[in-house]
């Protein structure tokens, strides 16, 4: 654990044990690590033209002063970015650019050693102190983005716990855990509750598994819970796809493509983080996290490419393919929000399809939805948290190539095609939703892993959570 802290103090004014970062106005291939006259150390590292500043690389340049600490094993590093001096960023505003920092500071100091046998103790990160942070905007923007980005690493634990350690049940039990001490209620379905809602879709996927699904409810009533006499306000649904392994079923994966599937919960982890930081910022909205959970897996009880399922909703659907399971877990969690509460609107997150990815490469997630306003500001907040989405299309021609022969549709296209994948997922999740209800869909597999160029160590990235956040903020 790092910590992150702020003080009123300028660099030179910090103990001496602290290595202190200058930027320089060289390119960002530029740095040195230099001992000044009085023994302290100096990190010198090349920034750029201030005024070419932008959010994005403002963000990566923060993700870069912690890599850089840590490969130069630095135990206490200080810093002090100045002013913006830059018209992008002074737009956003001093509260924004804190919290980013906080944020960046925050998501790239995340380690994942639960596994190692052998834990570091000397020559690693244990502190950064930020320096100058003086106004009361800046003070409150860097303690949220301390708070929103602690949930995202949370959800980055989760993710990065094998499928072994985080099954279904115990996917339960985590969230227990996490939101126990928040004014959050949990409640945990078992199998014969999933059974006696009807959601049989999740049953479906589920019934492989020796640890049986779970259908994981998180409500945090910060606008107010009902009460006998007085109805709720309307709620921000959270839906979380919680495949904690996917094996793909009997139609199994190739080798190549199984190893990262105990990450197929990432969706539920994030929606796990987003309810975190909402109760822990107080926010005075209604939020409702829903997480179908399922481990897909082999077995004599697996359910079977040809196999026709009632969904929750009443639909009929055909499972062509078993590898498909992420949207029939979803269709019914969409389909008990609708039934139980009253949605104000609807966002589910899920490492649905590796189509999402051959369309949009490894930097931004999909968004899908009919609802263009919605459009609009998941991309503007992708924007500015850096939790980046860009939209594919949610139109009724795809429908058509849903349409089941034995049931009502079928949860992939037939016959099977390599076009549209990522808008397939989408699609068939549709026809789970009522149309005057906002509802947007997040594919999040191109996220799921961090790449080189993202300054974040490898494995899960805690997407969407900046932005689930900052959407409950601003509604
Ligand atoms: N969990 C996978 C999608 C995935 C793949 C996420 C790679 C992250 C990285 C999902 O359940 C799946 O298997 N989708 C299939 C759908 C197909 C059978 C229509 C896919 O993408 O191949
Ligand atoms: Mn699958
Ligand atoms: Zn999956």
């Amino acid at each position: 654990m790092v910590t992150i802290t702020t003080t009123q103090k300028t660099l030179t004014e910090v103990d001496k044990k602290y290595c202190r970062v200058i930027l320089t106005e060289d390119t960002t291939d530029y740095h040195r690590l230099v001992e000044t006259a009085s023994g302290a150390l100096e990190y010198r590292l090349g920034a750029g033209k201030r005024s070419d500043m932008t959010a994005r690389t403002y963000r990566t340049l923060v993700r870069s002063i912690v890599q850089a600490a840590k490969s130069h094993q630095i135990e206490h590093l200080a810093i002090h970015l100045g002013p913006m001096g830059c018209t992008e960023l002074e737009a956003l505003g001093e509260e924004w650019y804190f919290r980013t920092l906080a944020e960046n500071l925050t998501l790239a100091s995340y380690t994942f050693t639960t596994y190692k046998t052998k834990q570091k103790k000397d020559r690693v990160l244990k502190e950064i102190v930020v320096c100058g942070v003086v106004s009361k905007e800046a003070k409150r923007g860097f303690a949220s983005g301390l708070t929103v980005a602690t949930a995202a690493n949370l959800a980055r634990d989760i993710a990065n716990t094998p499928g072994d350690d985080m099954t279904p049940s115990k996917l339960g039990q985590s969230a227990k855990q996490i939101l126990g001490k928040l004014p959050v209620k949990v409640t945990v379905h078992d199998e014969a509750q999933i059974k006696k809602l009807k959601m049989n879709l999740l049953h479906a996927v589920g019934k492989g598994a020796d640890d049986r699904p779970r259908f994981i409810v998180m409500e945090y009533w910060g606008a107010g819970a009902p009460t006998k006499t007085k109805k709720a306000k309307p709620q921000i649904i959270l839906v979380g796809k919680g495949i904690t392994y996917d094996t793909g079923g009997l139609n199994v994966k190739p080798a190549g493509g199984m190893h990262d599937m105990h990450m197929d919960m990432s969706g539920g982890a994030a929606v796990i983080g987003a309810i975190h930081a909402a109760a822990s910022l107080g926010l005075k909205q209604n939020v409702i996290g829903l997480i179908p959970a399922a481990e897909n897996s082999i077995s004599a009880t697996s359910m079977r490419a040809g196999d026709i399922v009632t969904s929750m909703n009443g639909k009929t659907v055909e499972i062509l393919h078993t590898d498909a399971e992420g949207r029939m877990v979803l269709a019914d969690a969409l389909t008990y929000a609708q039934k139980y509460y009253q949605p104000k609107v609807m966002i589910d997150c899920a490492t649905l399809t590796g189509a999402s990815l051959v369309a949009l490469g490894q930097h931004a997630s999909a968004v899908l939805t009919k609802h263009s306003d919605l459009q609009d500001k998941l991309v503007a907040l992708g924007e500015e948290t850096g939790d980046l989405v860009w939209p594919l299309p949610l139109w009724d021609e795809y429908k058509q190539h849903l349409k089941g022969s034995r049931a009502d549709i079928n949860n992939v296209a037939a016959p099977t095609s390599r076009f549209g994948g990522c808008i397939e997922g989408g699609t068939f999740l549709s026809f789970f939703v009522d149309k005057n209800v906002p509802w947007a869909h997040i594919d999040i597999a191109p996220r799921m892993t961090s790449i080189p160029s993202d300054k974040l160590t490898k494995g899960a990235t805690g997407e969407p959570v900046r932005l689930l956040v900052r959407y409950i903020e601003r509604a």
